[in-house]
């Protein structure tokens, strides 16, 4: 287009000035649009022309009078388009032009996180990858990732090295060795179009939905020492062998006191169990432990 122009002014194109010796002003210098938004850019000259204009795939303008030519779209959704001002001069520097900052963006369809090869839920003291997938980002250099547990932000994620200008799908992965604690944990993860001064407040944002992590992990007691208790008249024995564990434990009692076995039952109530040896066991899927109370009879003269 442009060059067209110069073959038809009977100019050679050698000898382009950009830069502060240019003489020409884009204003804003920086445009930051949002997909099939309009956007009005000015180019003056501060000197006179013989042609002023707009090189640009989709809305190229100029004018041989004004010092000034707008760049205008009134729904921007060229991805590939690249504006540039150029002014033809009577004098030296004969031709200049200035290419004008646009940055469309767009912001992501989608942002989905999951479990790599895996599902909810997993085992304590293992590795696991979270996955967070972002879908149609533009551009993507912009763009920060950043992933929460609860309300914490434990690692973001930027793509600053990328340089399509056009929409991509990109995604971060988010290493966890779960423990206890992280059992009823919410991850989520959040993307963010960070586009500079010029760009829009509150940024443009995407959360994801929360992934809730149930972790496995085997029993475990609260006091696992083993517990001696003394033969009282006027209260009941209490054996507590309650653990922590998931799924939930299932408990076993055993002793040679005990008649029948009493199942599943982590807490053994009774004023009528005779001195001995009670083992408890707790077990799930992924281990059991035991623990043992002593009954003895209150020694003579404490
Ligand atoms: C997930 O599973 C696929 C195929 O089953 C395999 O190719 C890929 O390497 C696995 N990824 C991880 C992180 O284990
Ligand atoms: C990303 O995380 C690092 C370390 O936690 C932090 O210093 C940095 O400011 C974060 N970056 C962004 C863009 O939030």
């Amino acid at each position: 287009m442009k060059n067209n122009l110069l073959c038809f002014l009977g100019l050679s194109i050698i000898g382009i000035v950009s830069g502060d010796s240019c003489s020409l002003e884009i204003s804003p210098s920086r445009v930051v649009v949002k997909f099939g938004d309009a956007v009005t850019v000015s180019c003056v000259a501060s000197r006179p022309v013989r042609v002023l204009g707009w090189e640009s795939v989709i809305a190229a303008s100029h004018t041989q009078r004004d010092l000034s030519v707008q760049w205008r779209v009134d729904s921007l959704t060229d991805w590939i388009e690249e504006p540039i001002c150029y002014g033809v001069f009577f004098t030296a520097p004969r031709q200049c032009e200035e290419k004008l900052n646009l940055v469309l963006y767009k912001k992501p369809d989608s942002v989905s996180i999951s479990l790599v090869n895996h599902s909810s839920p997993v085992v304590v003291g293992k590795e696991y990858e979270l996955q967070c997938e972002v879908q149609n980002v533009a551009p993507v250099q912009y763009l920060v990732l950043r992933w929460y547990r609860g309300q914490t932000e434990v690692y973001n994620q930027s793509f600053s090295e990328l340089s399509p200008a056009t929409p991509v799908q990109v995604s971060s992965t988010l290493l966890i060795v779960p423990n206890r604690a992280d059992d009823g944990a919410q991850y989520r993860c959040e993307a963010q179009l960070e586009l500079g001064a010029e760009g829009p407040r509150p940024l443009p944002t995407v959360q994801s939905e929360v992934l809730h992590l149930a972790v496995q992990y085997p029993p475990d007691f609260r006091s696992p020492e083993e517990q001696i208790l003394d033969i009282s008249e006027d209260s009941e024995m209490v054996l507590d062998c309650t653990a922590e564990g998931n799924p939930p434990p299932v408990y076993i009692w055993t002793s040679s006191n005990l008649q029948e076995m009493v199942d599943n039952q982590p807490v053994l109530t009774a004023a009528s169990l005779g001195p001995g040896v009670y083992t408890c066991t707790a077990s799930n899927i992924l281990g059991k432990k035991s623990k043992q109370f002593l009954i003895k009879h209150k020694s003579k003269g404490v």
